[in-house]
């Protein structure tokens, strides 16, 4: 009986006491990736990124599918900075629903911060560069997509 006891309050301790990972958040994260990568055989694009899914209805523009895959991961799906990682970083990225912020700055500040990243622009160098990645006119689609939600 003492037996038993020692082996409940045991493993008791021990759930109470780990810091359980959760991958939850992260699996949610990769949602266009995990969606193309489970479906029929698929085939990377020139750029080896994972294409955008194709689904008939509901699709996503391609901005859309590019910032969900580039950009969601730190900026949040919806661009409120919301995302798991936010947490550990600091400076945190940018709300893009500020729309103080969306006053303070022109649409080539942020083409420039995309493409050049944080560090070549006074900022954190968490924000990565992007373009040796994405090409000008999806970058101007990625601007256009952050401007609407200042709207
Ligand atoms: C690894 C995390 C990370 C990824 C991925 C990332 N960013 Fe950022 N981004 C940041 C952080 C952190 C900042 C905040 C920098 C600061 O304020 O010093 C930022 C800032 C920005 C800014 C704001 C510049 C300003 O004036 O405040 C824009 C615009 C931006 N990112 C766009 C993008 C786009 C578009 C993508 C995808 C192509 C992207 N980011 C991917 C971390 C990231």
């Amino acid at each position: 009986m003492k037996k038993l006891f020692l082996v409940f309050a045991g493993s008791f301790i021990m759930t109470a006491c780990m810091d359980q990972y959760n991958p939850l958040p992260y699996w949610k994260q990769f949602t266009t990736e995990r969606q193309v990568t489970s479906e029929k055989h698929f085939a990377l694009t020139e750029k080896g990124e994972v294409p955008p899914r194709e689904v008939s209805g509901g699709d996503v523009d391609p901005a859309t599918a590019k910032f969900n895959s580039l950009c969601s991961a730190c900026h949040g799906a919806e661009g409120n900075a919301d995302s798991p990682a936010v947490a550990s970083m600091n400076p945190k990225p940018r709300n893009f629903h500020d729309k103080t912020w969306q006053a303070k700055v022109d649409d080539a500040h942020i083409a420039k911060v995309i493409k050049e990243g944080g560090a070549a622009n006074g900022l954190s160098g968490t924000m990565p560069p992007w373009g040796a990645v994405i090409s000008d006119e999806d970058v101007k689609a990625l601007v256009a997509k952050i401007r609407a939600w200042g709207k």
